[in-house]
């Protein structure tokens, strides 16, 4: 086992990872650690833009920016956290631009800017052009750019190392409140080698990204294992509103993979069998760039209703036929090569078919503006941060608004790298934590090794495929008790079964095969905590739709669900901060 120690660790290189280590890696020695070579993490795979109240082709500003981020998010958002991710959000746009990220460009040379779902002027009154954008490949620019400038200031990366344990200096459930606990560091496997490496931190980060993988139909990377979330709940930390799991319109039918929103920014139409344009109906003033929620269910209840396309009339179509062909090639090059590679899908002549896709996770770990993780309500972990999709700090509520991940990663991700930063210098010494922190990891790695060759185990594959198949069938955009009661069912028999598996691979060397073994015991406890989440709202809010509770319950649920576990999973909630927007009747 090799010791490592450093002022600042950072778990995940993707957006707000980098981000933040190219403010902390200026203040304090930063190592980050990552589970992919930095330009593959999902970051790169963002397509449409990122918001910011630029004005450059049209008036806007951040105070209807922030707005439209509340309102989207069916007024769980945090509003103290959405002003500072709106208001910050054209110097992070700046930064990015000074750090050479090509945006397209106006004729007059401006970063270009362009429509995006629940992105409204003057609170409503019609689409505005606020998502700046680098044709549909705007995250991956972004991720590149990032890394091009950590690679300048000579940032410290472990690539391929699993963070696999975070180490604290107390149990922060049995801690009482107003006590401190404050992280020590993370405990990591070296795919390259199978060793373990254990990182010590006056301050550590993570921004380890999404959990995707829970569902079978999904924009996320193989890789979106919420490994971040899963490892600080298993350290005794809670997680926030994983209840609220954001389903993208549009996925390719059948496949899940993105097709951004931005196609619909461009003047993309959303049809049923009948041809009709059906968001008219169900969002009069902005109609296809309604948020995400909505477009989501109106499309699948289009399709519940027999007007879905196909033989089996299940999807709808997104028609961009009425697009010159230039037109799409400029601003819409990679999505429209997906529709030909994966669906033999002509986009300039014939609609492609989509349905909704599981993509983001509003809910994470939960922290305050400056990125500190809080183990309660109120008290904060010393040193210990998140930031990006791991995190919810919550600006996004119960529904994010398109374009405001690539935001949140930009904006908090810098916060939390100066704040960790200063943490670090202002620390004389990090927790304790010695080679016996390795033990517990250690101990379940030879475990998993031993289980090779055993005859009757359960298999990982399979148990994943069956995880995968319960999310997608009952913890969908439309839920409702007896669906989640079976979901929630499914995960404990599979959570048994997990027990008794054997994985094939007894290998110190890239042994893959291990890891997703470990990966899928972050899946089910993951799948089980926004099943309980969601099984307990017995509300519809953003993009949590109960048939069984179909209205939204301020007096009850205008709060934030938390959960802790332990022998028992235990839910408590938390106050949404509410500074100036009441709750309003969501109409677009
Ligand atoms: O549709 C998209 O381009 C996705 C953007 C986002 O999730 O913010």
């Amino acid at each position: 086992m090799t010791l490592h120690e450093y002022d600042v660790v950072i778990v995940g290189a993707g957006g707000a990872g980098m981000r933040a280590a190219l403010e902390s890696s200026t203040r304090a020695r930063t190592a980050v650690i990552s589970k992919l070579y930095p330009t593959r993490s999902h970051t790169g795979a963002a397509q449409g833009g990122i918001a910011a109240a630029l004005s450059n082709v049209e008036d806007d500003n951040a105070e209807w920016h922030t707005f439209d981020t509340i309102k989207g998010g069916d007024y769980l958002v945090d509003q103290d956290a959405a002003e500072i991710l709106c208001n910050e959000a054209i110097q992070a746009v700046l930064d990015l631009e000074n750090m050479g990220l090509p945006f397209n460009r106006t004729e007059d040379g401006h970063v270009d800017q362009r429509r995006f779902g629940g992105h409204t002027r003057n609170h409503g009154e019609a689409a505005v052009r606020r998502a700046c954008y680098s044709a549909d490949r705007t995250g991956h620019m972004i991720l590149q750019t990032l890394y091009q400038q950590c690679v300048k200031q000579e940032v410290e990366f472990f690539n391929e190392f699993y963070v696999l344990d975070l180490i604290l200096d107390k149990d922060p459930q049995s801690t009482p409140s107003g006590d401190d606990v404050s992280v020590a560091g993370v405990v990591a496997y070296e795919l390259a080698t199978g060793e373990i490496h254990t990182f010590r931190g006056k301050s550590v980060i993570f921004a380890t990204g999404g959990a995707g993988k829970v569902f079978k139909t999904t924009s996320n990377a193989h890789t979106l294992t919420g490994d971040g979330m899963a490892i600080a709940f298993n350290a005794g930390l809670p997680l926030e509103d994983m209840e609220f799991f954001q389903f993208h319109p549009t996925g390719l039918a059948g496949l899940g993979i993105l097709l951004s929103e931005a196609a619909r920014g461009e003047g993309g139409i959303l049809r049923n069998s009948e041809g009709e344009r059906f968001m008219e109906r169900y969002a009069p003033t902005i109609k296809d760039l309604a948020p995400r929620d909505m477009v989501a269910r109106a499309m699948a209840n289009e399709v519940r209703e027999g007007r879905g396309c196909g033989p089996h009339k299940d999807y709808v179509l997104l028609d961009l036929t009425h697009l010159e062909p230039a037109h799409i090639d400029a601003k819409l090059p990679d999505i429209t090569e997906f529709a030909r590679t994966y669906l033999g899908v002509e986009p300039y002549t014939e609609p492609v078919p989509v349905y909704p896709t599981a993509h983001y996770a509003m809910g994470g770990i939960p922290t305050n503006v400056h990125g500190e993780v809080l183990r309660n309500n109120t008290d904060k972990v010393n040193g210990l941060y998140a930031a990006g999709e791991c995190a919810c700090v919550s600006v996004h509520g119960a529904n994010r608004l398109g374009t405001n991940s690539l935001l949140d990663i930009n904006v908090f991700g810098r916060r939390a790298g100066i704040a960790a930063a200063e943490h670090a210098l202002a620390t004389a010494e990090a927790a304790p934590l010695d080679e016996s922190a390795a033990a517990p990891l250690l101990e379940t790695v030879e475990r998993l090794r031993s289980t090779v060759g055993s005859s009757d185990a359960e298999s990982v594959a399979q148990l994943r495929r069956e995880l995968q198949a319960t999310m997608d069938r009952n913890v969908q955009v439309f839920r409702d008790a007896e669906s989640l009661t079976t979901a929630r069912d499914d995960i404990a028999a599979l959570k048994q079964r997990y027990a008794g598996i054997a994985i094939h691979d007894r290998g110190k060397r890239y042994n893959t095969d291990l890891l997703e073994a470990l990966e899928l015991g972050f899946l089910l406890e993951l799948a089980e905590v926004v099943t309980l989440g969601a099984l307990n709202r017995e509300e519809s809010r953003g993009g949590h739709y109960r048939e069984d509770f179909p209205t939204r319950d301020d007096e009850r649920f205008m709060v934030h669900t938390m959960v802790y576990g332990g022998e028992e999973l235990r839910l408590d909630y938390k106050p949404v901060v509410v500074t100036k927007y009441q709750p309003m009747e969501r109409k677009y």
